[in-house]
């Protein structure tokens, strides 16, 4: 199967962002591209904006020629397109019950050696692939957007994959120039997973009326060397988006606190306040909007670094005790997925395990919530001074 994967065709169902950024890795990697959507429009933009952007990487001399690699690329809006393809990866609406009878569709008309991925952000690639009768050959390729920007990709084992595949397709990424790391079957894999209490405590800090917005950002960026604070970042990611994940990684996690949502963020949700692309989120981006002026204070901005990489420390710890990813996939995840300054787990060497604990008991302790339990892989590390990182 791997000789036939590293060359064969490549079909990719959905012509959305994700979908014609990941049929672009795959067509620049060599690979012949079927590029499927059932919305003839949506394969047209697609076209056109392929067309432009591969023209500009050759302008640029990122490619050599943008004519080859148009060339390895067909349209289609029926699946029968797909009837030779080594590989499909699907990348349409987050909907468990429309990917399962595409799955299972496609399942009709591809060969029986034919990988089928998912590139899911928050569904199980279990469930989806209980939709298909060869359900082995089901895997989860979670791309990052822009795929063809962001290095990461999350390879995800079904419960019922061939293990075999896991290399193979690990492989196949490098390949195409990614970096890929391996994860369980979980809700958010790894970044999603891990990255929630970047925005969650943040907006905690705010609700409690410790800092203002700005205020948390500059610590963030500046104090942090974070690229973006957590305010600015969601308003760019969108609300509608951002929120969404934390809810669906809430109610995945069976309510565990550690996730919960907020209420400031779901009522910009309901006031269609979504951030940059409705001109109106945390921030106000309409031109000569008043914005308040950070607060310095050195005491603060440590506060609240400290209070919320803990919390971010304490998942990563928390996965690594769970077995969702080793320890260097978490740290190329965090980075590679999210551009953190550093991997988690480096973080909480430098400052130790002991401070770690101490910073989250403390939280408990004030707090008496469930959401600032310290994961016990913390608290045995602080017990025997062992690093995460060896
Ligand atoms: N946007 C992101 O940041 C991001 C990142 C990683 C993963 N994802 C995941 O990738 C998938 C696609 O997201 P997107 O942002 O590209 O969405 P999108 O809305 O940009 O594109 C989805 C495309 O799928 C098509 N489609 C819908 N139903 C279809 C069907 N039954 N058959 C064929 N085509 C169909 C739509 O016409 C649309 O063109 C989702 O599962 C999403 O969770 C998104």
């Amino acid at each position: 199967m791997e000789q036939n994967l590293s060359s064969g065709i490549v079909g990719v169902i959905g012509a959305g962002a994700m979908g014609s950024g990941i049929a672009q890795v795959a067509a620049v990697a060599g690979h012949r591209v079927v590029l499927f959507d059932t919305n003839a429009a949506a394969v047209d933009k697609a076209k056109t904006n392929l067309t432009a952007t591969l023209l500009k990487l050759a302008e640029k001399g990122k490619i050599a020629n943008a004519e080859e690699v148009l060339n390895r690329f067909s349209f289609a809006t029926e699946l029968s397109a797909f009837k030779d393809c080594s590989l499909v990866i699907e990348a349409i609406i987050e909907n468990l019950d429309i990917k399962k009878k595409v799955f299972a569709d496609v399942e009709a008309v591809v060969s029986e050696g034919c990988v089928l991925a998912t590139n899911t952000s928050s569904l199980s690639v279990t469930s989806i692939a209980a939709a298909c009768k060869k359900a082995d050959r089901v895997i989860g390729l979670h791309f990052f957007n822009p795929a063809p920007l962001m290095a990461l990709v999350e390879v995800i084992p079904a419960v019922q994959t061939d293990t075999a595949l896991v290399d193979t397709c690990k492989g196949l990424m490098k390949q195409w120039g990614k970096a890929p790391v391996i994860t369980k079957d979980t809700p958010g894999f790894i970044v999603n997973r891990v990255a929630r209490p970047f925005y969650g405590e943040a907006i905690r800090i705010y609700e409690e009326g410790i800092a203002d917005i700005p205020t948390i950002d500059a610590a963030m960026t500046e104090m942090g060397g974070f690229k973006m604070g957590p305010f600015t970042l969601t308003d760019y990611i969108g609300h509608d988006v951002n929120y969404v994940v934390t809810e669906t990684v809430f109610q995945s996690f069976f309510f565990d606190p550690r996730y919960k949502p907020s209420f400031s963020q779901k009522r910009l949700l309901e006031a269609g306040w979504l951030g940059r692309k409705t001109g109106r989120g945390f921030y106000n981006y309409a031109e000569g909007a008043a914005h308040a002026e950070p607060n310095k204070d050195p005491e603060l901005g440590k506060y609240i670094v400290e209070r919320i990489v803990v919390m971010l420390i304490n998942e990563a710890v928390e996965a690594l005790h769970l077995n969702i990813a080793s320890a260097q996939d978490l740290e190329l995840a965090m980075t590679k997925g999210v551009n953190y300054p550093k991997g988690l787990l480096q973080w909480a060497d430098e400052w130790g395990a002991t401070k770690c604990l101490e910073v989250l008991d403390g939280l408990y302790n004030e707090y008496h919530e469930d959401r600032y339990r310290a994961s016990a892989l913390l608290r045995k590390h602080a017990a025997s001074g062992r690093k995460f990182l060896l």
